[in-house]
């Protein structure tokens, strides 16, 4: 059976068994700060096993992307070393929130796996673990499946702590986990390796192919065990795993699929496809890291930037040793997207964005590791002991950006190790560094800690009333603001929008019949509340007061049209530039908008006006903005964009502009595009590696702008005393007449040099039977002083010269001895004693050099050194 075969077969068994098949997730993981990328099938259900998010199914199945480099769950350093081991890989899973447990769990495993309409697996090839205090999964197995006792094997807390098991699963430090029960296959013979639990499980025979977790606990940051509202199921099956058993092979690297890559790596690289360590290291991190940057990561020095450009960057590393020539990893990407884009759609449509990032990232590297390599080196020529310092490998991160696994990489390979401890302290003494250096922001959201939830009732008014349920000074709960007082006011209902989705929030005021007003600058948001944030203009506001809220209309108003023209120029950005580009920030205020977004190179005039185009004519189509509040399969389904990583509830708003634009957001918006007016982008630029920034203005904005740019123009033209329609000559000409008069300076200062050296030869004194002359020529920079002096030698045949003036309030210098003297004495030295007279340095060859300082006032004294410097020398 093929790869995609079996995928099918997993998700249709499963289907059959009343689970709803449900997409992956992006490897991105929605929210969640305890997760570098999504590492299992559950982190899509996290929050249903915790009870906190209700689905219309209590069942699923996936097939989940998943990358395990970096983390809890961490397998970069095994890749390419062992049969089983990848940065990237596919995930086979069904759950259960709180509908069956273990019964049922194993016998779907057990039928899926063994039975003649699906996988046919021979029983007696099977293994399987269980926790070692888990009789009810014992029993079921035992009993209910007749697994036989000799190949069950109870797995008690090997790790070293309470729960710390192989058969105890844990997302993370914290989240959901429980006990586990895990089959195994058993390879044959004539692989090296024993039972699960025995001294040699980590060879090859035994391989895990299905973990089923019985998820009971959620695990709390202090480290106690949370029983779950309900008892839950998660499961995992490697899909590279289950299909190299059933293709009768024992490594994943010799699946169907890996087969392919593997020869696409070799034909990239120019190199036999003979199975080294390396090449399949290469096969397997295009698929991490194409897939990354197809969930929108791009390589960066923080983060998950940084664990993507590692890497690429062990990918490249592995692909040098194999003797490629400049870059290839890029070049692998097309068999990728062949191979997967059918299950997958983001790699064939972001196909040439991935190229293009990896490329980059490619040569960028190519210029680091030759430097690193060399530096490596020289320390480990130096090197008596089997270990790399920690501060060798430090320095070889910071200063050269190699990675600690690339030079524990190449430590490996020479059979050394690194001094893990000692790198990690250097790195730990940079974070200090690093954090001492950085400004104490102090955000004033976090201070504020408030239960309440305020009713937003602004997306069709700009006025209300409400009710003050809170009020804050300085972070601090107050029951009274006085007069003059800054804080933040609550209210149990506002029209104020609050800052997100990149719009700024509302201003106004806040206000009651006796007089008293709040001026609002600013509203944000915690929880469920809207802040506001201001001071207190007049009276005094205490708690419970009703209050009329009014918005400032024509700030909102504004910035409602660079809202909508965000949205428009995010459609327009896909259709001129292509599907790969996707929203990586924005912003959104009454003077303008700002929109970041994946994309490689800058983009050209001609793009900037094809946007601009675009989005006008939607302007003057003058759709009407339309929202609706539905669930987020239905929205999908409109195909509504989303922003990777955003997470969303299970009804969401949609706003759509006709069927140009249909995004996901809760912001404030123009009626109709027409109100748009005008768009006009102002700024376009990069802002990091693969990511551009455009910057647009709208409306009355828009407006301004061109007047502000048409004035600027008419004062161009006053001052080139022409006018708009024959500015281009005239200022065509004026430079036309700026070149020739530079010419004829440079002419004029040429003949003027010359007299001045024929005068200046006049001058010279002899000393010795040479010539010896030194002058003062201010006005002159060093290039002219050259001339001269080359111009002088020849004239006076054996000579020793030092000119100096001063030039733009600094001293030049520069001294000559023509070529028959240079046995006997060197300008080079000549210089150096001139040169330090006038507080500088200076230096060159022995017939011409050049020096300056900074001390005018010296120079007479430093000319007069030439002649006793010849005296001695002669
Ligand atoms: N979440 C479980 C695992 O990753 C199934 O092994």
């Amino acid at each position: 059976m093929k790869s995609a075969e079996i995928r099918e077969a997993f998700l249709r068994f499963f289907e059959e068994k009343g689970h709803t098949r449900v997409a992956s997730s992006s490897l991105i993981p929605a929210n969640d700060p305890t997760l570098l990328f999504t590492n299992a099938g559950m982190n899509q259900f996290k929050d249903c096993f915790l009870g906190l998010e209700k689905r219309a199914y209590t069942r699923a199945t996936t097939s989940q992307k998943c990358v395990r480099a970096g983390g809890k769950h961490n397998d970069l350093e095994n890749v390419g070393y062992t049969a089983r081991h990848h940065t990237f890989f596919e995930m086979l899973g069904n759950f259960s929130f709180g509908d069956y447990f273990k019964r049922d769990a194993i016998t779907y495993a057990w039928e899926f796996l063994t039975s003649p309409k699906w996988l046919k697996l021979p029983a007696e090839k099977l293994w399987v673990t269980v926790y070692a205090s888990d009789d009810e999964a014992y029993d079921i197995w035992t009993r209910t499946v007749g697994v036989p006792a000799e190949r069950m094997v109870r797995i008690g807390d090997n790790k070293g702590a309470p729960y710390a098991s192989d058969n105890f699963w844990a997302m993370g430090d914290t989240g959901p986990c429980g006990p586990c029960t895990e089959i195994f296959y058993d390879h044959g013979p004539e692989i090296w390796g024993g039972p699960p639990g025995s001294a040699e499980e980590d060879g090859d025979r035994y391989i895990e192919i299905w973990n089923n977790v019985f998820m009971q606990f959620n695990r709390t940051a202090d480290g106690v065990l949370h029983p779950l509202p309900a008892p839950s199921v998660d499961t995992g099956m490697g899909l590279e795993r289950i299909s190299a058993v059933l293709q009768h092979v024992h490594s994943n690297y010799e699946i169907d699929l890996f087969q392919n890559l593997l020869a696409a790596s070799a034909q990239a690289i120019g190199c036999a496809n003979d199975g080294a360590p390396s090449l399949k290291v290469v096969a397997d991190h295009i698929r991490s890291c194409s897939f990354l940057i197809a969930d929108g990561v791009t390589p960066s020095n923080e983060g998950r930037g940084y664990v993507l450009r590692r890497i690429i960057r062990r990918a490249c590393r592995h692909g040098n040793k194999l003797g490629a020539r400049g870059t290839f990893f890029h070049k692998i990407v097309g068999a990728l997207a062949a191979e997967m884009g059918d299950a997958y759609p983001e790699l064939r449509q972001q196909r040439a964005q991935i190229e293009r990032v990896l490329k980059n990232e490619e040569e960028q590297f190519a210029k680091t590791l030759e430097q690193g390599l060399k530096i490596l080196e020289q320390d480990l020529a130096g090197l008596a002991a089997k270990v790399i310092p920690g501060d060798v490998v430090f320095k070889l991160y910071d200063t050269y950006g190699f990675p600690a696994d690339l030079t524990a990489d190449i430590a490996r390979e020479r059979d050394l190790t690194i001094d893990e401890e000692g790198f990690e302290r250097e790195m730990q003494a940079q974070r200090e560094r690093a954090r001492s250096a950085s400004a104490f922001g102090l955000d004033y959201n976090s201070l504020v800690k408030v239960d309440a939830d305020t009713l937003f009732t602004g997306y069709e008014e700009t006025f209300g009333q409400g009710q003050v349920v809170a009020l804050f000074k300085g972070g601090a709960t107050v029951e009274r603001l006085g007069e003059g007082e800054e804080g933040v006011v609550v209210l149990d209902r506002t029209p104020f929008y609050a800052e997100s989705g990149g719009q700024v929030g509302d201003c106004g005021y806040l206000s009651d019949a006796s007089g008293v007003r709040f001026d609002v600058r600013d509203t944000t948001k915690v929880g469920g509340a809207h802040l506001h944030h201001g001071v207190v203009a007049k009276g005094g506001l205490h708690v419970g007061q009703a209050l009329e809220a009014q918005v400032d209309g024509s700030v909102r108003g504004a910035t409602a049209l660079n809202h909508s023209a965000t949205h428009l120029l995010h459609a327009a950005l896909r259709r001129v530039l292509g599907e790969h580009v996707q929203q990586k920030g924005s912003l959104v205020n009454s003077q303008r908008l700002r929109f970041d977004f994946s994309h490689f190179e800058a983009l050209t005039t001609e793009q900037i006006k094809a946007l601009e185009a675009l989005v006008n004519t939607e302007i003057r189509k003058n759709t009407a903005v339309e929202t609706e509040v539905i669930d987020i399969d239905s929205a999908k389904k409109k195909g509504a964009m989303a922003l990777f990583g955003e997470k969303y509830g299970d009804n969401v708003r949609v706003l759509s502009m006709g069927d140009f634009s249909i995004e996901l957001c809760g912001g404030i918006h123009a009626r109709r595009t027409g109100d748009i007016g005008l768009f006009k982008i102002v700024g376009e630029g990069g802002v990091a590696a693969g990511v551009r920034r455009i910057e647009a203005v709208t409306g009355a904005g828009a407006l301004d702008y061109l007047n502000a740019a048409e004035e600027q123009l008419k004062e161009v033209a006053g001052l080139l005393k022409g006018s708009r329609d024959n500015l281009l000559d005239k200022l065509a000409g004026l430079l036309e007449r700026n070149r020739q008069l530079e010419k004829e300076l440079e002419q004029l200062k040429a003949k003027a040099a010359s007299a001045a050296g024929d005068d200046l030869a006049g001058s010279a004194i002899e000393v010795a039977g040479v010539k010896v002359l030194s002058a003062r020529l201010d006005g002159l920079d060093g290039k002219a002083l050259l001339a001269l002096v080359d111009q002088l030698k020849n004239k006076l045949g054996s000579a020793v010269i030092l000119l100096g003036g001063e030039f733009d309030g600094k001293v030049v210098l520069v001294a000559g001895v023509t070529q028959d003297m240079i046995g006997k004495l060197k300008a080079g030295d000549l210089m150096k004693q001139a040169a330090a007279v006038v507080g500088g340095k200076g230096g060159g060859r022995p017939d011409m050099a050049q020096g300056g300082g900074s001390e005018a006032g010296k120079l007479d004294e430093a000319l007069a050194l030439v002649r006793p410097f010849v005296e001695r020398a002669l």
